[in-house]
């Protein structure tokens, strides 16, 4: 069969910040799948960059006043620690600002328009007067068109889930600037996505296979792709361009555009893979060109839309030399305890402070292709699993057997195995194992892989606990059977090194110079340890993860809240009757209009509306506690029948009630508001 060459990708980075456990867990599971396809023998192009463009960058420089190109100079510097630290073997680090990505950007679209896929249209945008420039929908606020909950995004509500359009915000401002931003139009380049050709084209693609006869895309991913592609192809057109102020590629023959930034993202794909070539002598185009030569994607599962209909339909009309993806793989999110890894949360897992504590970045990656498979699933970390997975399994199952073997053949025979146990049924029946253990890591079923080698890696054991080296060591008249037990556990051994060396490729390394031998890769299952070439010491080759000192560090019990108490309490006010009671007209009250009162450090003017068809006047002691705007909207209570009292202000026509703990005020003032259903005007009896 003729080798395979594989430009393969993960999705590039922002460079916003740096590397979060997300991205290590994608590099670590396409790293896991380019280390298994270089041990076949294929040709690897592994290449990642930083997706550096896009307004957030550029304002996020400019709030430290820099220049964005020092903001993701800076990022990029500190990628190189990460990517070493995990043993990610990257061919090549790109950024999509480099010069290649704004050539080959460009060029593509101009094949695009050539191909008469590109359209302008004028489109009403909001339009910072402050900044001086349009505002993308993540810089809109304001309130909520369905709910009128305040200070909610651009595009959806967080109070009640609405999705509407910036326009449709009530009273917008910019998050930039604070001012009320003005509509403006402008003129914006579309790829015209819906062209049926276009629509036609991706049906096939996505349900078609890659070059290696596997389908092209997931089932999830296809059904995803299905949805969007509707019954009769209904894609909407896709608005390529933004306006300047703009971090990012200008478009050919229009000034003061530029590309948005996820036209050229993908294409930086190609730009690292062009820097590479050039950096290695190879002919950029020849290789993409080469019908050989296959294209994989590594990516998450947010951002499937990206690269199963946008970036395909770009490179199918772009023509030669591009190829259109023969894979895109998606992966799910990784959660910690089951949550959402979120810093202001405290739920993620910081990579560095992983490597800092002294974590074998080893462990990691047997832990992640311990439990991913091939499908769009989350994957959880709980420090319980990580232990069980790292201590019993990697190390109690597979590191033990090498400490068990390597020990008697070094000391006892002077490095040398047996080379005539070598076919012994254990060992046939292990290598028998080499191809489905392949297959697994071909199709992204790590899981499967790894409980494959620990299946095996209980098998070697029980055979060592039945033969007992340590009691045969003991009788010299038994040599030759120590001798054997002895070579067929560190055959073994080597057997389940190679199956875990796309996992473990710095133990792997570390194996191969105590058992002095090449390399391995997957031909290496038929050539056996020989007593041509006598073994090395053993050196240890893992610790185990201390759950004190390095796992509850890195992922700290969260301590349940306390309750508050009430420091001393109050003593109960005099009996009264329930005349007495009555004789207060409590009312459910919604506050309408919430605002400072000038000159007032304590008190807050609410506009309440009791259902009597007019709307009244209240101050209420509540500023210390509340801002007017988490008030607006809300449902309250209050006295409807007190006198109305002349203040400084103006009048109070009632009071509204609120908790609070009289001795001190440390434990805040809470306003009361009636369960959901209640309406304006009810009586509290
Ligand atoms: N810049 C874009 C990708 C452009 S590709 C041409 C982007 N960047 S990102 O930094 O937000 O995400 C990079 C990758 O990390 C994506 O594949 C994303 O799905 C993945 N992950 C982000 N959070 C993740 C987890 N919690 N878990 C696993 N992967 C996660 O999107
Ligand atoms: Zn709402």
């Amino acid at each position: 069969m003729s080798k395979r060459n594989l430009f393969v990708t993960t999705a590039l980075p922002y460079a916003n910040g740096a590397f979060h456990m997300g991205h290590i867990m994608e590099y670590i599971q396409a790293d896991i799948w380019v280390r298994h396809e270089r041990m076949s023998g294929n040709k690897v192009h592994f290449v990642g960059a930083d997706d550096v463009h896009g307004a957030p960058i550029m304002i996020a420089a400019q709030k430290r006043g820099i220049t964005p190109q020092e903001f993701v100079a800076e990022i990029a510097a500190g990628r190189k620690q990460y990517l070493d630290g995990f043993h990610i073997s990257f061919d090549h680090w790109h950024s999509t600002d480099a010069p290649e990505n704004h050539e080959l950007s460009q060029g593509i679209y101009r094949r695009l328009k050539a191909g008469g896929l590109i359209y302008t249209k004028e489109i009403e945008q909001y339009y910072d007067t402050v900044k001086g420039m349009f505002l993308a929908d993540r810089f809109i606020k304001g309130t909520c068109p369905r709910c009128g909950a305040k200070d909610q995004y651009g595009d959806n509500c967080e109070k009640c889930s609405a999705v509407y359009s910036p326009m449709e915000v009530v009273d917008p401002y910019s998050t930039l600037s604070g001012s009320r931003p003005e509509i403006r139009t402008s003129t914006h380049y579309f790829f015209k996505l819906s062209d049926p050709q276009c629509v036609k084209f991706l049906r096939e693609w996505t349900n078609g296979t890659g070059k290696d006869g596997l389908p092209r895309v997931q089932s999830e991913v296809l059904a995803k792709d299905m949805e969007w592609l509707g019954e009769d192809g209904n894609l909407s057109d896709w608005d390529i361009s933004r306006d300047e102020p703009y971090f990012g590629i200008a478009i050919p023959d229009a000034p003061g555009k530029y590309f948005y930034v996820w036209l050229d993202a993908p294409v930086g794909y190609l730009a690292s893979l062009k820097a590479y070539c050039e950096k290695n002598g190879l002919d950029f185009e020849q290789l993409l060109l080469d019908e050989n030569t296959e294209q994989h994607h590594f990516i998450g599962k947010d951002i499937i839309y990206f690269h199963t209909l946008f970036w395909p339909a770009m490179l199918h009309f772009a023509g030669k030399p591009f190829r259109i993806p023969d894979h895109v793989n998606a992966h799910g999110f990784m959660t910690v305890n089951g949550e959402k890894m979120s810093k202001s949360r405290g739920t993620g897992i910081s990579p560095l402070q992983y490597l800092d504590l002294g974590m074998n970045a080893e462990w990691l990656r047997y832990y992640l292709a311990a439990k991913m498979n091939s499908r769009v699933e989350d994957v959880d970390f709980t420090k319980a699993d990580f232990a069980q997975r790292v201590n019993s399994d990697l190390i109690g199952k597979y590191v033990n057997i090498a400490s068990r073997a390597a020990g008697f053949i070094f000391k006892k025979f002077e490095g040398r195995v047996r080379d005539d146990v070598m076919q012994d049924e254990l060992l046939t029946s292990i290598r028998a194992r080499a191809e489905e253990v392949q297959k697994y890591y071909e199709t992204r079923e790590f899981a499967r892989a790894t409980r494959v080698v620990m299946e095996l890696a209980d098998r070697i054991n029980e055979f060592v606990d039945t033969e007992k080296p340590w009691e045969l060591a003991k009788d010299p008249a038994r040599a030759e059977d120590l001798h054997r037990v002895s070579t067929i556990a560190l055959e073994g051994f080597r057997l389940l090194t190679l199956y875990l060396k796309p996992v473990l490729p710095a133990t792997a390394e570390r194996v191969e110079s105590f058992l002095s031998i090449d390399p391995l890769n997957w031909a290496s299952v038929s050539t056996p340890l020989t007593s041509e070439r006598p073994i090395n010491a053993f050196k240890h080759l893992m610790q185990r993860v201390d759950m004190d000192k390095q796992l509850n560090v890195l992922v700290p019990e969260k301590a349940p809240e306390p309750e508050p108490v009430l420091p001393g309490g109050e003593a109960i006010a005099p009996e009264c009757k329930i005349d007495d009671f009555t004789k207060i007209d409590l009312r459910v009250a919604k506050i309408v209009k919430c605002e400072h009162v000038e000159g007032s450090t304590k008190l807050l003017r609410l506009t309440l509306d009791l259902g009597e068809g007019h709307t009244r006047n209240v101050f209420s002691g509540i500023k210390g506690a509340y801002q007017p705007e988490d008030l607006e909207g809300r449902l309250t209570v209050m006295i409807a029948n007190l006198a109305p009292r002349k203040m400084r202000f103006g009048i109070s026509e009632g009071m509204v009630l609120a908790a609070s703990d009289a001795n001190d005020k440390n434990l805040g003032l809470f306003i009361l508001e009636p369960d959901s259903g209640a309406v304006p005007g009810m009586r509290i009896r």
